[in-house]
């Protein structure tokens, strides 16, 4: 029989290769191929039969479903992305770049948990015991009955974890699990899922909730993502800027609640803390209105946050002109120079353009480009936007601004926070009985006539 061979797995996608490259062909990433030993499933010896089995009973669609129990631990903001609770037996990825405060959440989760009476273990493989007993110091949690394990080996983290049948345990992190019977380096992707895989187990057959902490690569992927990811019940990646004190926890996926809530924390010196109303938490300092700035009424899920977005132009020294980013895309930033020059004649060609979100934050939504229009066009003309004023709209490459969803929620936010003009796109649904004036928007064009007509007071005219 030929001698099994070793593969060739990328880190970051997953995808095997049959040798070593610089490169993955799959996802592109350089240096990302690590040689494993071979695995041996069914299929690789080139089909081992598979059993014979046993036809199974069908159930009807239509029943009774019962909701699954649930277990808070108090912590609303957690609590909400869980969708209401951890579930008994279910298997949760918390991802983030190293250093959000992953360790920092999951800590402070169990000490509540423990303070209900809840049974919980915390495994760090990360840190020792004593790293631990520090943090749990600073947090002011030192008294909560959680118990603690510095280990790495599966096998042993499975054993004690029978033995001790805890409610909820946390293991930190995915990366550090270390499993004999697999021969590649801790951290692969074989390790990783082989941890996993073991843990996941674990979780189903004892009823117990376990936390697996994972870390991020830059380009927003778990080492081995995908052969974690779909594995457990749920992914919540935990975001910010380490230079901001500002964390949003946002579910991925989530079998047992919805994807697009969100919680938002504080980072502390004492820990994270929650921040029940997050909507002007990336606001910057605009209650001066400055030429550049521009505020978008967005929405992270369900809820409806506004964020500042400033563009600096300055007439360029460079044969290319630079342009920076700093939260939101490159490549959109790109285009709405591109439209506001075809379509609005404002041209920045000449000029080096930064654009930067208030706060740490990342914006996503393409209805935030009317308002990256805005903030280039008042920083080129030196004119601030007139006070008070929001704006949301997805800008098409023809100029038109197309309507954005949820409107009415980004408006009577907005509305509420002491906002008195809205730029919409024409087709916004504008709810009765609101408390501050909407100007519809057809183009670009009529977004940079109305801004370029001459100081703050000429958005009133209609
Ligand atoms: P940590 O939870 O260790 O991050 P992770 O597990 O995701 O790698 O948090 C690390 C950072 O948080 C660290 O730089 C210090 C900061 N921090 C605070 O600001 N306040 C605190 O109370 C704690 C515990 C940490
Ligand atoms: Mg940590």
């Amino acid at each position: 029989m030929a001698k099994a061979r070793s593969t060739y797995v990328c880190q970051s996608c997953g995808a095997v290769a049959p040798r070593w490259a610089g490169r993955c062909d799959a996802c592109g990433q350089w240096n990302t191929i690590v040689e494993e030993a071979p695995e041996q499933p069914l299929a690789a010896s080139g089909g081992a039969r598979l059993p014979k089995g046993r036809g199974r009973e069908l159930h009807p669609l239509a029943g009774e479903a019962t909701p699954p129990p649930r277990i808070t631990c108090g912590i609303a903001e957690l609590d909400r992305v869980t969708g209401g609770g951890f579930v008994p037996g279910s298997a949760l990825l918390i991802g983030g770049d190293p250093g959000i405060g992953k360790s920092t959440l999951m800590l402070q989760a169990l000490a509540a948990l423990a303070g209900q009476g809840r049974r919980v273990v915390y495994v760090s493989g990360e840190e020792g015991l004593d790293q631990i007993r520090l943090r749990a110091q600073r947090l002011g949690v030192l008294d909560a009955p959680v118990l603690l394990a510095a280990d790495t080996n599966v096998a042993d983290i499975v054993a004690t974890l029978e033995r001790e049948r805890p409610d909820v345990v946390v293991i930190d992190s995915l990366q550090t699990l270390w499993t004999p019977v697999v021969e590649s380096a801790p951290g692969t992707v074989s390790q990783l899922r082989a941890g996993a895989e073991a843990l996941v187990r674990l979780a189903k057959k004892s009823g117990a909730v376990v936390l697996l902490i994972g870390h991020v690569t830059k380009e927003g992927q778990i080492a081995g993502p995908r052969v974690v990811e779909h594995m457990v019940d749920a992914v919540l990646y935990f975001e910010g800027d380490r230079g901001h004190q500002y964390r949003i926890l946002r579910a991925a996926k989530n079998r047992f609640g919805a994807t697009d809530e969100i919680g938002v924390f504080e980072m502390r010196g004492r820990g994270l803390v929650e921040v029940e109303n997050p909507s002007l938490l990336f606001m910057g300092d605009s209650q001066a209105s400055v030429a550049g700035a521009a505020v978008f009424a967005g929405m992270e899920g369900r809820r409806p946050l506004l964020v500042e977005l400033q563009a600096l132009a300055v007439p360029t020294t460079f044969a290319t002109p630079r342009r920076a980013v700093v939260g939101w895309d490159s490549a959109r930033l790109a285009m709405i120079l591109a439209v506001l020059e075809a379509r609005a004649g404002v041209r920045l060609g000449q000029h080096d353009v930064y654009l930067n979100v208030g706060g740490g934050m990342r914006v996503r939504e393409p209805a935030a480009d009317l308002a990256a229009a805005a903030a280039l066009i008042s920083s080129l003309s030196g004119q601030p936007l007139p006070a008070g004023t929001v704006l949301f709209g997805e800008v098409a490459l023809s100029g038109r601004v197309r309507a954005a969803p949820q409107a009415e929620q980004r408006l009577r936010e907005a509305a509420k926070l002491g906002f008195s003009l809205a730029l919409v796109a024409e087709e916004t649904q504008v709810p009765k009985g609101l408390a501050m004036k909407v100007r519809p928007l057809a183009d670009v064009a009529a977004l940079a006539a109305l801004l370029l007509q001459g100081g703050g007071g000429g958005a009133a005219a209609p």
